[in-house]
């Protein structure tokens, strides 16, 4: 079977045509992945303004989707199953993917398959890699999420840990506008950081000893004892607070609260420091990742690590993953470059995975801003 997959969560409007190949061990291949990206018009704002991406959306779906099915060499009626990402994301740009997908499957009388955006990032790894050696331990990373879910079973995602406030690509995205590097924060803090000393600044990294009081589900409870399960959350805000204060000292910037936050005092730094900053900043965030993830995988016994979503597509974090992996003895799976960030491929994968397991669903699903992914 073939399916058609639409994306459309935050800013880049994408669709693709994954195909079923029949071998358990590599279960689907790529036919097309097309992908518009909003970032022009967001870079404007300093980020993603949700009425402009879903009115982007609606300009750019029907052309994405026609050059996905032309690149795929296929028609329309070749296609077994609609795939969409439900949510989470900005609800007005999911509305756009959902009500297109509904639309499309409705008029084939094919059936549309909703599909967790992270469940979309999880199974990027299988896509590129074929099926994880289980258990696994996979870190989900990405402009809106820094979680971690254990994998025993094909498609059962269990979270074991997440972030109690920004995700690590908000962070990068945050401290980009801070030393005027521009939108998305990213990729140009990781380009930045290349000329930079990663000594240079000892930023902080958040070590969590209390209980999240705010979230009583206990991720990991009965997986991992108290303390560890603690250990593996994440927390990005003070490293951010950290380099927003750093700046200010460097710039005599006027401590103006929030008005300073969502300034770019940094800019008026020589290039050598904001590197230095970049290369210091990047350093914290790609050690408490890869600590947490593969302390994790340790109490867990996983068999393999994977690292998904836009984050992965970081080089420091490649690297410095595949090393650590080398030196416990634990493959490590990412995504090439083109999988890691957003796209409709990792959707059309999820999508069949969940077709296969569970059928498609009922009609009546709507566009959900925020949604859990936890046991299916
Ligand atoms: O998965 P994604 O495309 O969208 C979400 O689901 O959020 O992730 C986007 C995030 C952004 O925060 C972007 O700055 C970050 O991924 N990102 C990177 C890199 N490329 C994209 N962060 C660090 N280094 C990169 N090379
Ligand atoms: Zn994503």
């Amino acid at each position: 079977m073939m399916v058609l997959a639409i994306e459309t969560s935050c800013d880049e409007t994408a669709a693709a045509v994954v195909a079923e190949t029949g071998d358990a061990r590599r279960p689907w291949q790529i036919r097309s992945s097309v992908v518009a990206s909003q970032a022009a018009i967001h870079r404007e704002w300093g980020g993603v303004v949700p009425e402009l991406a879903s009115r982007q959306h609606v300009r750019d779906i029907c052309g994405v989707f026609e050059a996905a099915l032309g690149e795929a060499a296929v028609t329309v009626d070749e296609i077994g199953a609609v795939a969409v990402t439900q949510g989470p994301g900005l609800v007005g740009s999911l509305l756009v993917g959902v009500a297109f997908a509904k639309a499309l499957a409705w008029s084939l009388g094919i059936p549309v398959v909703p599909v967790h955006h992270l469940a979309g990032h999880i199974e990027s790894l299988t896509l590129a890699h074929g099926e994880l050696p289980l258990p696994a331990a996979v870190l989900v990373v990405s402009g809106g999420h820094t979680s971690l879910y254990l994998i025993s079973e094909p498609g059962q995602y269990r979270l074991i840990g997440r972030t109690r406030d920004d995700a690590a690509g908000e962070a990068y995205d945050k401290v980009a506008k801070l030393l005027g590097l521009g939108y998305p924060g990213g990729p140009a803090i990781d380009r930045v950081a290349r000329g930079g000393n990663d000594r240079a600044v000892e930023f902080p990294a958040a070590r969590l000893t209390h209980a999240d009081r705010n979230d009583p589900r206990a991720t990991a409870a009965g997986l991992l004892p108290a303390e560890v399960a603690r250990r593996i959350d994440f927390s990005f805000s003070g490293l951010k607070t950290a380099v927003l204060r750093l700046v200010r000292e460097r710039t005599g910037a006027a401590p103006a609260g929030k008005a300073a936050a969502t300034g770019s005092a940094g800019a008026a730094l020589p290039p050598s420091e904001v590197a230095d900053i970049c290369a210091s900043f990047q350093r914290v965030v790609v050690e408490t990742l890869l600590d947490r993830t593969f302390e994790a995988a340790r109490w867990l016994g996983a068999r393999s690590v994977g690292i998904a979503g836009g984050v992965s597509a970081n080089t420091r974090l490649r690297a410095d993953a595949e090393a650590r992996g080398a030196r416990v003895g634990i493959p490590v799976m990412i995504p090439p470059i083109a999988l890691s960030t957003d796209n409709a491929a990792m959707i059309g994968a999820a999508g069949l995975r969940r077709f296969r397991d569970a059928g498609p669903g009922s009609w009546d699903f709507n566009a959900e801003a925020s949604l859990p992914l936890e046991l299916r």
